[in-house]
């Protein structure tokens, strides 16, 4: 890597200019993805025995891929099979090339595993240094960032983001709000990077300690990991006085920096379309959709090696749209899943993982509901469990507390959320008329594209 010549001069701008790649045209573009799809497919199929019976079952071969729509012939991946080879049966370079490891919610116990080489880890820190540019963010920057560090990719993806774009980082992580506010009073950032929920709590953190939001050094926000509107935008910019930026991604990909929205435009997340090959499908019959229909947002990673992904179903549904700032395609406004996976302040929470943990006990039954609210900008859940109809009689008020909070622990432990956990009696949760139990009653604004 080049030594930076420009030290002694502070901090020069040229690490702030365009890659080539993010202004050329739809053709050399797509000679790229070519290439490189046809190396990503071939480096699966020899290196995950996933793969390669995949390929082999579907009767596609990755020399079958001769231009880009021929990717629809081969078949998708989803949580099911990370979760199959699970923790590291997806890898398609041995353990000694691995340099770290990540992991996201899984639909039950076991979490879903990703992994990068040295390679993929710089491949990541640029695209997410592309994506803060893209936000307007320079090298002059001081970043606040308040993605949690951890397993979950937000706080490590977004700091080495930062520091690629040659900016500040300070490695706040998500949390302890009055510190939060104490750092943007003290340390002066221009920039923060947080969940959209958890900045509208730091706002209300500052304006209680009687300091008005728009009076801080911070210019800018590049928001993510979870929904948010347009609405929230405006919200968010008008109660802070910064450009509000939405920045996209997921584990299983890369992390945060699949997509960023550019601050000239703010018209919907550019992906960045040399490294992950977006398609989006009828999520029923799993039919390729022409650009501008809603449907599943689906990923083809281009150039990882540690855990190359075959056309990825994210269960984000959404739209693709042409470049405006860009000659990359945006993504709209996430308007909801096709599955039941939550996102509950930025952690991701299927109901099958609260149900694992309420069947355990052996005092309840199967019936339980998850309420999820959100209260002065923060999302809440609440965990309705029923006791066995065997013991209703037999458990008293104050032995149905104790088992809520024994349950309360289990679920931040295991889950990672704070719940309101209550234990009611038998038949106090409503059945609904056709025999499906509504497990999920999400009473929080929707997106719209
Ligand atoms: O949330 C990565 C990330 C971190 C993105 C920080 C942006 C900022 P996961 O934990 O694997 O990864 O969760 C991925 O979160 O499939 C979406 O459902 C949701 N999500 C992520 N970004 C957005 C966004 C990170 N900007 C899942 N808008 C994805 C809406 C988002 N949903």
């Amino acid at each position: 890597m080049a030594a930076r010549q420009d030290w002694e001069s502070g901090r020069a701008s040229a690490g702030d200019e365009l890659e080539p790649i993010e202004t050329a045209s739809r053709e050399e573009l797509a000679a790229l993805q070519l290439e490189r799809m046809k190396w990503s497919l071939q480096h699966a199929y020899d290196n995950v025995p996933h793969y390669r019976a995949a390929f082999d079952a579907a009767g596609v071969h990755p020399s079958d891929l001769k231009q880009l729509s021929d990717l629809a012939r081969f078949p998708f991946t989803s949580k099911k099979e990370l979760r199959e080879n699970y923790p590291y049966g997806m890898f398609a370079v041995p353990m000694s090339e691995i340099v770290r490891v990540h992991a996201s919610s899984g639909t039950t116990g076991l979490p879903t595993v990703v992994g990068y080489t040295k390679n993929d880890i710089e491949m990541w820190a640029g695209v997410v240094g592309r994506s803060l540019r893209a936000a307007g963010g320079t090298r002059n920057d001081i970043i606040l960032n308040s993605y949690g560090y951890g397993l979950f990719t937000g706080g490590l993806g977004a700091h080495y983001g930062g520091e690629n774009l040659g900016a500040a980082v300070i490695p706040m992580g998500g949390g302890n709000t009055e510190k939060q506010v104490q750092l943007i009073r003290e340390f002066a950032p221009t920039i923060i990077l947080a969940t959209p929920s958890y900045m509208l709590t730091i706002a209300d953190e500052l304006q209680r300690q009687g300091i008005d939001p728009t009076s801080t050094s911070l210019r800018l926000g590049v928001f993510g990991a979870e929904p948010w509107t347009n609405e929230m935008r405006r919200e968010i910019e008008t109660r802070l006085g910064i450009d509000a930026i939405d920045i996209y991604g997921l584990s299983e990909v890369i992390g945060p920096g699949v997509a960023c929205e550019c601050i000239e435009t703010k018209d919907g997340p550019h992906i960045w379309e040399d490294h992950f090959y977006p398609e989006i499908i009828d999520p029923e019959t799993g039919e390729v959709l022409p650009d501008g229909q809603l449907g599943e947002l689906v990923f083809t990673s281009l150039t990882k090696e540690a855990l190359p992904i075959i056309r990825y179903r994210t269960r984000d549904l959404t739209m693709l749209l042409p470049g405006t700032a860009r000659p990359m395609r945006r993504m709209g406004k996430i308007t909801g899943r096709s599955d039941d996976m939550l996102i509950i302040r930025g952690v991701n929470v299927f109901p099958t993982q609260i149900e694992e943990i309420l069947l355990k006990h052996e005092c309840l039954c199967g019936h339980y509901q998850l309420q999820i609210t959100r209260e002065h900008h923060m999302d809440e859940m609440t965990v309705l469990a029923e006791v066995r109809h065997d013991l209703s009689e037999v458990l008293s008020a104050s032995q149905r507390a104790a088992i809520a909070t024994e349950l309360r622990h289990e679920i931040k432990s295991a889950v990672g959320v704070s719940a309101d956990v209550h234990v009611l009696e038998t038949d106090s949760i409503e059945r609904t008329q056709v025999g499906k139990a509504k497990r999920v009653v999400d009473k929080r604004p929707k997106a719209s594209v």
